[in-house]
């Protein structure tokens, strides 16, 4: 090989490295990466927690004045989706769930012949309104690894509600806390 010979052989090595990082250079140019900024739409995040309970539990009145202007006839009505596995009559059978008859002020998981889960035997005390709010709200969010299989009661007057029809379910009615 002489060196007129090597000459090509560098020049065409040469050439293409140029042409390489040329396409390189082009390329950044004509594609460089702009940021996104802020095109495209918001995600509907407000309405997601709205869904959740997020935005209604936070402007949810507390329950004893929730209470003092509840329905027990509308209460009645909203616990038919509870007596798919509940009843409420005195003496009335266990379901899926226990009989709820007298349960406001009765200790928890104590109702006769029912098998209770473990979380609900260890929660302990006795069913107060404020517990029983909670629970119906969220089920597995009060009593973890309770078999209560019930998504919940997401409207805290509803809720109100289920809780006074409760009351009467007794022969000595607890009272409502005062607000
Ligand atoms: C899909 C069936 C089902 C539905 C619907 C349901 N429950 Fe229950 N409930 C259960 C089961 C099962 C238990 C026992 C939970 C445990 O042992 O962990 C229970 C337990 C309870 C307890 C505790 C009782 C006690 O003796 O300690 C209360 C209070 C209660 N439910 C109220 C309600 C109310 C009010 C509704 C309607 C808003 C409702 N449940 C809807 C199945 C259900």
């Amino acid at each position: 090989m002489d060196s007129f010979e090597l000459n090509k052989v560098a020049g065409a090595v040469l050439g293409t490295l140029l042409f390489a990082m040329g396409t390189g250079f082009l390329a950044e140019l004509i594609y460089k990466p702009k940021p996104a900024g802020d095109r495209g739409f918001p995600l509907p995040v407000a309405e997601a927690a709205a869904a959740g309970g997020g935005a209604e539990a936070a402007k949810e009145e507390p329950l004893p004045v929730r209470l003092a202007s509840a329905d027990a006839a509308k209460g009645q009505n909203a616990a038919k989706k509870c007596s798919a596995c509940h009843s409420f009559e005195k003496g009335g059978p266990n379901k899926v769930g226990p009989d709820l008859w007298g349960v406001v002020g009765r200790p928890k998981a104590s109702h006769e012949g029912f098998n209770y889960s473990a979380a609900m035997k260890a929660k302990g005390g006795s069913w107060t309104y404020e517990d029983l709010d909670h629970f119906i709200h969220a089920p597995k969010g009060f009593v973890q690894g309770t078999i209560m299989a019930f998504a919940g009661v997401p409207s805290g007057a509803e809720r109100a509600d289920i809780l006074a029809y409760l009351k009467t379910l007794s022969d000595q009615p607890v009272e409502f806390p005062k607000p």
